[in-house]
């Protein structure tokens, strides 16, 4: 049976500082938080070194922002998945609608960075997601499916069975409008049964993460559906206190 994994993405957000206590912080509550709970943090790329050295011996596990496409080069600015992995990167987010929105990173540029990750041995946590207006005007679901099939395009099933998929409604993020339970399992349902029609092992197994304004307070309904396996959280998953709430919903 798949378990649940609850990701902290905490963004251009953090210091020398704030990282120790927000990491010490975590190890000094993990108890409250189950086994079967997977617990992640990706920190900006340039602390990923720090917080690898301050997590070590704990369970709490190493996740990347995001990783270029190609594995070296001239690509100014860019991180490879071999240099994260080489400090203990188990993850690394792909497609957050920050880096499609704002950094114009198309479907197919998400897809060669989903791969580049799993080149590297890292797990991609694809995230996917529709837009306010794709909502209202009832294209969820095909916006969702396109940006699936742009990975399936590429890298094929299988590549799945090494992924995770965070499903992010846009106008959810950062605004303290979480979608509703429901409305977050029919997208969930609807991602698992598009894979399950092309290998149901795989669709089976996946871990879909929901991720959109998760709090201490909602995090508990959210993941008690039945498709919903844990959370990409990101304002929320700057404080200890109400970070390791969020990992103690994932049971
Ligand atoms: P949020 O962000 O929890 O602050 O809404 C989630 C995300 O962007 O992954």
């Amino acid at each position: 049976m798949r378990g649940m994994l609850v990701a902290g993405n905490w963004k251009m957000n953090a210091s020398l500082q704030s990282i120790e206590t927000l990491i010490n912080g975590i190890k000094q509550g993990l108890e409250s938080v189950s086994e079967n709970c997977g617990v992640v943090v990706c920190p900006p790329s340039i602390y990923i070194s720090k917080v690898n050295e301050l997590t070590q011996g704990s369970r709490i596990l190493l996740g990347a922002q995001n990783v270029c496409e190609e594995d070296k080069g001239a690509f100014t600015g860019e991180v490879a998945g071999t240099m994260i992995k080489e400090f203990n990167c188990t993850y690394a987010i792909v497609g957050h609608s920050e880096r499609r929105n704002i950094y114009r990173e198309t479907d197919e540029l998400v897809a060669k960075r989903f791969a580049a990750a799993r080149r590297a041995g890292i797990i991609p946590i694809l995230c996917v997601g529709e837009l306010l207006e794709e909502r209202e005007a009832g294209n969820t679901e095909d916006i969702v499916g396109k940006q699936l099939d742009a990975v399936l395009a590429l890298e094929g099933i299988d590549a799945f069975a090494d992924a995770v998929i965070a499903y992010e409604p846009v106008w959810a993020i950062g605004t303290g409008k979480t979608a509703t339970p429901d409305q977050a399992q029919e997208v969930h349902a609807f991602i698992r049964s598009k894979l399950a029609g092309i290998s149901k092992d795989i669709a089976n197994n996946i871990i879909l993460q929901y991720g959109g304004s998760v709090n201490g307070a909602n995090a508990e309904e959210l993941f008690a559906m039945e498709d919903i396996d844990g959370g990409l959280i990101g304002g929320a998953a700057l404080k200890a206190e109400e970070f390791l709430k969020i990992c103690a919903a994932g049971k």
